[in-house]
C-alpha cells in the first residue's frame, strides 16, 4: 500500500470514525461509553487487519502489538493517541494520531522492517476528561501516574492494572492536530513540540437558596447563578489562558431564583507556579463573591498537572524525520493537554504537529490536508527507522 493510499485510507477513516457518536447529530464519545466501545471495536478491527495483536487493557485503553524484535525482554515503542472526544467535536483531535500510527506501523511491516524493539499503536480511553472534568485517564493509568485522589473520584476502581512494568517502554511518540494556527501561517505542514501546558481544573460550588421568581424580594436573595456570573468574569479578567466550559444551574427552572450552581474552571499556562498562584488567587475571589452575597463556596480541584516538557533526543529524532519533508521544522508549544503529558512521567515522549485549518479545534470544523497527513505518516514511519538505528 503506497503512502497516497494510506493517507486517503486514513481520511476515510477519520470519517468514519467520526460518526462513532453518543449523540445522534453531533461527535461525542466519551470515557466508556457505548460509542467508545463500538470505537475501540471499529478501531481494532483495523488493527487486526494489520496484522496487530489486539487487546483492551484494564483502563479501556486500545492496544494493538506488533512483536517485532522477536525476543520477549525487548522494550516497547509505543505510538498513538487518544479516542475519546469532547462534546460536539472534530474528528481529528485524538483519531488523527492513532490511525496515523495504524499506517506507518502498516508501511513498516509491509516494508518488511526489522526493528529492535517492539511496537504498540494505542488508542487511549480518556485524554478529554469529559466523563471526570479529570484528564489523561487512559495515559494516566497505563503510566501509573493517576493521583490516589483521581483514583477516589472515578467508578473503575481497576483502571490501576492497566500500569506497565517499569522500564518496559522504550519511548512514546504522539501525532497531534496543532489545534493552534502557527504551522497554517507559516505555510508549514509539520512542527515538533517544546513542551505541554500545564492544567488546573477545578469544580466550582455556590450554594445559595431557591425561591420563586415572582415573590422573593430581590434584596436579600442568595442567588447562586449570580454569584457564579460574577466570579466568571472575574475568570476572564485574571490574565492568564482560563476558561468556564460548563455550568449547571439547580432547580432549573426559570421561575426560580438558582439555588445550587457548579461550574468548571480550566486554568493554563506554562509557568507551573504562575499558574498555581492565579488558581490560587482566583479562589480568594470566589470566597470574597460568596461572602458579599451571603453564599456558600465550595472549591474542588479535580486536576492539578505540571508543564510537561517533551524529550529532547527523541524530539531531535522526530524533527530530523520531519526534515525529509520540510526544509524548516519550527518547535511549538501545546497549549492543549495531550496523552504524552502523562507518558513523560514514565518513559521519553515526543510529539508532532500536523496543520489545522484556522488553527480551528474542540469543534466540528477541524481539518486537516490529505497531503500533510502523508506527511505525518511518513515521518513517523522515518522516525521509527531512526529510533531503530541510534543506541537510545
Ligand atoms: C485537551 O484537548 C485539552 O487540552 O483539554
Ligand atoms: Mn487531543
Ligand atoms: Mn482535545
Amino acid at each position: 500500500m503506497g503512502l497516497q493510499h494510506l493517507s486517503r485510507e486514513l481520511m476515510r477513516r477519520c470519517d468514519e470514525l467520526g460518526r462513532v457518536s453518543d449523540e445522534p447529530d453531533r461527535l461525542t464519545r466519551t470515557f466508556r461509553s457505548p460509542a467508545m466501545a463500538r470505537a475501540n471495536a471499529l478501531v481494532g478491527g483495523w488493527m487486526r487487519d494489520a496484522g496487530l495483536e489486539v487487546r483492551e487493557d484494564a483502563a479501556f485503553n486500545l492496544l494493538g502489538r506488533w512483536p517485532c524484535a522477536g525476543n520477549p525482554r525487548a522494550k516497547t515503542l509505543l505510538l498513538g493517541s487518544h479516542l475519546d472526544t469532547v462534546r460536539d467535536a472534530g474528528k481529528y483531535d485524538g483519531p488523527l494520531g492513532v490511525l496515523t500510527a495504524l499506517a506507518a506501523v502498516t508501511a513498516l511491516r509491509e516494508a518488511g522492517a526489522q526493528l529492535p524493539f517492539d511496537i504498540e499503536v494505542v488508542g487511549f480511553s480518556d485524554e478529554e476528561g469529559v466523563r471526570y472534568q479529570s484528564t489523561y485517564l487512559g495515559s494516566g493509568a497505563l503510566a501509573g501516574t493517576l493521583t490516589k485522589r483521581a483514583l477516589a473520584r472515578i467508578e473503575e476502581k481497576d483502571i490501576e492494572r492497566a500500569r506497565r512494568k517499569r522500564g518496559e517502554l522504550l519511548a512514546y511518540a504522539e501525532v497531534h492536530i496543532e489545534q493552534g494556527p502557527v504551522l497554517e501561517s507559516r505555510n508549514l505542514a509539520l512542527g515538533v513540540v517544546s513542551g505541554i501546558s500545564g492544567q488546573t481544573r477545578v469544580r466550582v460550588e455556590f450554594i445559595g437558596r431557591a425561591g420563586h421568581a415572582g415573590t422573593t424580594p430581590m434584596k436579600g436573595r442568595r442567588d447562586a447563578l449570580c454569584a457564579a456570573a460574577e466570579f466568571i468574569l472575574a475568570v476572564e479578567k485574571i490574565g492568564v489562558t482560563a476558561t468556564v466550559g460548563q455550568i449547571d444551574a439547580r432547580p432549573g427552572a426559570g421561575n426560580v431564583i438558582p439555588g445550587h450552581v457548579t461550574h468548571s474552571l480550566d486554568v493554563r499556562d506554562f509557568d507551573d507556579a504562575k499558574r498555581r498562584a492565579v488558581v490560587e488567587k482566583l479562589r480568594r475571589q470566589a470566597e470574597a463573591v460568596a461572602a458579599r452575597r451571603n453564599v456558600v463556596l465550595r472549591w474542588t480541584v479535580v486536576q492539578d498537572t505540571g508543564r510537561v516538557a517533551c524529550d529532547p533526543k527523541l524530539t531531535r529524532l522526530l524533527h530530523d524525520a520531519a526534515s525529509g519533508h520540510q526544509a524548516e521544522v519550527p518547535s511549538l508549544p501545546s497549549g492543549a493537554g495531550h496523552d504524552a503529558a502523562a507518558l513523560a512521567a514514565v518513559c521519553p515522549a515526543a510529539m508532532l504537529f500536523v496543520r489545522c485549518k484556522g488553527g480551528v479545534s474542540h469543534h466540528p470544523d477541524e481539518s486537516v490536508k490529505t497531503g500533510d497527513v502523508a506527511k505525518a505518516i511518513t515521518a513517523l514511519r522515518d522516525f521509527v527507522l531512526r529510533l531503530a538505528h541510534e543506541s537510545f
